[in-house]
């Protein structure tokens, strides 16, 4: 029964996550049920379990399968709990986030956009030591952040996204910096990105942007980009400035990828003011399964996937948040009809 399946743990996660989880275990069924999913409790869902918003249960899961499918989780503003998301990505050492956009709906200000964005998940300004010096009589006088990269992860980022690049046919990558002025935070990122690129001369073709150019190129002429490297905050704006040429954070879809596990997982958030009215769009969701069937090497079934998303949007179904009337079940029905 179970023989052939891949092992991976399922976390429906807070406000619509378990509705857009839902549609895709219908449609994974449909595909032939790849997956044996562990199903796992984490944000407030797990607190209002056990207390804990990441149980140790779920924890193990995670190290036992390697592979995790998340809803949204929600995290409290101020005080509550630490992100779950920034803690998995340290337990598990996700030191890669990728972010693929490509146009789904023709005829938006942008067409035929595709771009995969790789972004550097540990390092950087977000492990950061932060604080404030005193001057006068200004506690906070002067801040100050003391970001850091380490060249062994510069380089672990970069072969990721070349890696990346050979095994989905693609054919450049684009290393994104500031190295004109974060001389050694960023330059020992640009220094690392060059020597990658000579060891796949040949077989992918490497340059590089600084980060404020390459954004403004993006608006201007976005179809000369390929894959893009960059480090953790750069990644963090350029990812979003690329969900929007595509049509904002509902079709979004994204990866969190370390040497022994890796989370999928959609960009956007928990939508609570939409919870539980049945109006959520989940190709997000569905997005990041095609990434999880990809990264698993099941290239058939995200081809199969990614085709029936195709096909369905072609009729012309959509639900509210990007213009239309569908509901999530009725985009779900329609993609299930696309991929029997
Ligand atoms: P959000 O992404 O949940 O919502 C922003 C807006 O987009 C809302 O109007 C929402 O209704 C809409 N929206 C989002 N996803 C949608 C979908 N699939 N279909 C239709 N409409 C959709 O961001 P927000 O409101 O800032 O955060 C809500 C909660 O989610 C917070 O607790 C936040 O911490 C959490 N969050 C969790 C993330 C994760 O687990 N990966 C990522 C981002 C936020
Ligand atoms: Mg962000």
């Amino acid at each position: 029964m179970a023989e052939n399946k891949i092992p991976a743990t399922l976390i429906p996660g807070d406000g619509i996550g378990p509705e857009i989880v839902e549609a895709v275990v219908e449609v994974c069924e449909a595909l032939g049920a790849p997956f044996a999913w562990d199903r796992q409790l984490a944000g407030l869902a797990a607190v209002a379990d056990c207390g804990d918003p990441l149980p140790l249960p779920t924890l193990e899961s995670i190290r036992q399968t390697g592979l995790a499918l998340k809803g949204p989780l929600t995290t409290p503003v101020g005080g509550g709990f630490k992100s779950i998301n920034v803690t998995l990505r340290k337990e598990f050492e996700l030191f890669a986030n990728l972010r693929p956009a490509r146009t789904l709906i023709p005829g938006g200000r942008f067409d035929a956009i595709d771009i995969v964005l790789v972004r550097e998940n540990l390092e950087g300004f977000y492990a950061a030591m932060e604080h404030y010096m005193p001057l006068d009589h200004d506690p906070k006088a002067i801040a100050i952040s003391t970001g850091f990269n380490t060249r062994a992860e510069c380089r672990r980022i970069v072969e990721y996204a070349f890696d990346y690049a050979v095994k989905n046919g693609r054919k450049k990558v684009t290393v994104v910096h500031k190295a004109n002025i974060l001389k050694a935070l960023t330059g020992l990122f640009l220094e690392e990105g060059r020597k990658v690129a000579k060891e796949y001369e040949g077989r992918v073709a490497m340059n590089d942007r600084i980060v404020d150019a390459c954004a403004m190129q993006l608006v201007l002429d976005p179809w000369q980009y390929d894959v893009i490297v960059t480090t953790n905050l750069f990644g963090d704006i350029l990812s979003d400035l690329i969900a929007g040429l595509v049509g904002g954070l509902g079709m979004a879809p994204g990866a969190n990828i370390g040497e022994n596990a890796a989370i999928f997982e959609a960009v956007h958030g928990s939508a609570p003011d939409i919870a539980g009215k049945g109006v959520a769009n989940p190709l997000a969701m569905l997005l990041s399964t095609e990434l999880m069937l990809r990264h698993v090497g099941r290239l058939d079934l995200a081809q199969r996937l990614g085709g029936g998303i195709d096909a369905m949007l072609a009729t012309g179904i959509r639900t509210r948040d990007i213009g239309g009337t569908a509901g999530t079940r009725d985009l779900t029905d329609a993609l299930l009809q696309q991929i029997r």
